[in-house]
């Protein structure tokens, strides 16, 4: 088949710095959006060349035992074991076995959502994935509550969590997690030495009080395999974002793929500020140099990927 332009330059390279975000204008406009099908499909064959999201999505139970020992994927050097308690919660079988949806939101946490009205819309897609543990109840009206996989770095224990501290931090990450309610939680807990404590902490708290989620655990090859894919098409990342890597999966299971959330600029379409999070200060500045990620430059190739049809990036109201 055809080669799928992802990073073609298309676009007339218009800088104008003042204006930082208007060169990232959406178009077509919501109403005149249409999904293209055939390249949907050619997409995820692509993808099912890197890896595939029924087994990557997560390790299962009859590969690893306890005591196995992990080289963390960016700090080689460093290793962990298999503990009792993750492989007690390591899944029999993919979560995503067999699984097929119409379409599929994918929520990111930009502050892009605040006034959006997106609540709805977003709560009436069959599958709806979201990153990091984001709050949803206090912004339902913008983001919608219905999750069905939710991410958790374990940076968030330490971000929004405060590493535990006491019984009343303890006490909200449990009522988190409670409330999700039998979906999958994806915990990224092989990808770098510094969320050690934490994943076991998350675990521990899970087992302890019977919390009804479905954990998952990405394979080893996932982030490698996502990157590999993408510098294919030419979109040179160091290393994926959540969303991105979400996005890659969903193409798997997903019929139609509606992106919300992904906006990695401080100036919306209309020149107005736009919050990093849509739940708490966080700085733009954060993505930095110092960041290992590249938001710019995947949200370039998203939105390349929404005026093909591939996808459907929503940056302003829902309607
Ligand atoms: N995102 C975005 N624009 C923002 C913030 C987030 O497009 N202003 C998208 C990114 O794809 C991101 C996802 O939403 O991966 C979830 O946001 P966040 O929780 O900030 O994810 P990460 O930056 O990947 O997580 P971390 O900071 O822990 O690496």
């Amino acid at each position: 088949g055809a080669e799928v332009v992802i990073n073609g330059s298309s676009s007339p390279a218009v800088v104008d710095r003042s204006n930082e975000s208007i060169k990232h204008n959406i178009q077509p406009a919501s109403s005149k959006w249409r999904h293209n099908q055939t390249l949907s499909l050619r997409i995820r064959k692509q993808i099912l060349k890197f890896l595939d999201a029924e087994k990557d999505i997560s390790v299962l139970k009859g590969t690893l035992k306890p005591g196995d020992i992990i080289h963390y994927i960016f700090d080689r050097d460093s290793t962990m074991n298999v503990s009792q308690n993750l492989y007690e919660l390591l899944p029999r079988t993919s979560p995503l076995k067999n699984k097929h949806f119409g379409t599929c939101a994918i929520v990111g946490n930009s502050g892009v959502l605040l006034n959006s009205g997106c609540g709805q819309e977003i709560d009436a897609h069959s599958f709806v994935i979201r990153c990091n543990l984001a709050p949803v109840q206090e912004y339902a009206r913008d983001v919608g509550l219905k999750t069905d996989l939710v991410t958790m770095n374990p940076s968030v224990i330490q971000r929004a969590f405060e590493d535990l501290v006491n019984a009343t931090w303890r006490e909200k990450l449990l009522q988190r997690l409670h409330s999700l309610n039998g979906s999958i939680l994806w915990i990224p807990a092989f990808m770098a030495r510094g969320g050690k404590e934490r994943v076991e902490w998350v675990n521990e708290l899970i087992l302890k009080h019977h919390v009804n989620v479905r954990t998952a655990y990405p394979s080893l090859r996932l982030l490698h395999a996502v990157r590999g894919y993408w510098l294919t098409n030419k979109v040179h990342i160091k290393r994926p974002t959540t969303g991105l890597l979400m996005y890659t999966l969903a193409t798997r299971f997903c019929n139609q793929i509606y992106l919300y959330g992904f906006w990695p600029f401080p100036l919306d379409q209309n020149q107005n500020p736009v919050k990093y999070h849509y739940y708490d200060s966080l700085k733009y500045g954060y993505t930095s140099q110092a960041s290992p990620h590249t938001m710019p430059l995947e949200f370039k190739a998203l939105k390349s990927l929404h005026e093909q049809g591939a996808l459907k990036l929503t940056v302003g109201q829902c309607d």
